[in-house]
């Protein structure tokens, strides 16, 4: 609003730019929380977890999606961390009491950076399915009962925008 007598000055070009950067680190600030789901009554076969997002542009390297007991990220039954590094690649892995287990790793990395993706895992009775954007991309066999796991944890640069459990779905 102009009032009479007064002087509008525009803002700079640069303070423009400047208002617009710094809204845009609020944003990928407030996507980059840690977001954790519970999963009542515990994980089962036959439960599907879905996750969609988008990999925030940012410094971070990595993300992952942690089935695990409990919040002091100690017992993770299944780790999955896809890794900006190198050419991209994959560690699934298991933390017992503290502890990581032996690394799998899928030398490709099917998620970009700034791009939407959906991970899909179907809890089966011997090993976790995961597909990406609609492809199969990994099995990672149970190291750990996984009726234990009573979250989905998903830290780093990650803006969720769903996480939803299903299930138990049952197949003839
Ligand atoms: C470690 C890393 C952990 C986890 C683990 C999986 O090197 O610090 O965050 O990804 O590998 O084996």
């Amino acid at each position: 609003m102009v009032f009479a007598g007064q002087t509008v000055v525009a803002q700079p070009v640069h303070v423009q730019q400047l208002l617009k950067l710094k809204h845009q680190a609020m944003q990928q600030q407030k996507a980059i929380q840690p977001q954790a789901h519970p999963i009542e009554g515990g994980l089962q076969c036959g439960h599907v977890i879905t996750i969609k997002g988008t990999v925030v542009m940012s410094n971070g390297t990595r993300f992952a999606v942690n089935f695990q007991t409990g919040y002091s990220g100690n017992d993770i039954a299944f780790h999955f961390n896809p890794r900006f590094e190198e050419d991209g690649y994959v560690v699934c892995n298991t933390k017992q009491k503290g502890h990581w287990g032996q690394e799998e790793r899928t030398m490709r990395n099917p998620f970009q950076m700034g791009k939407p993706f959906e991970i899909c895992i179907l809890v089966e009775s011997t090993s976790f399915q995961v597909m990406v954007n609609g492809d199969r991309f990994v099995q990672y066999k149970h190291r750990v009962p996984f009726h234990c796991v009573d979250n989905v944890f998903v830290p780093g640069p990650v803006g969720l925008t769903h996480i939803d459990v299903n299930g138990p779905v049952y197949y003839a």
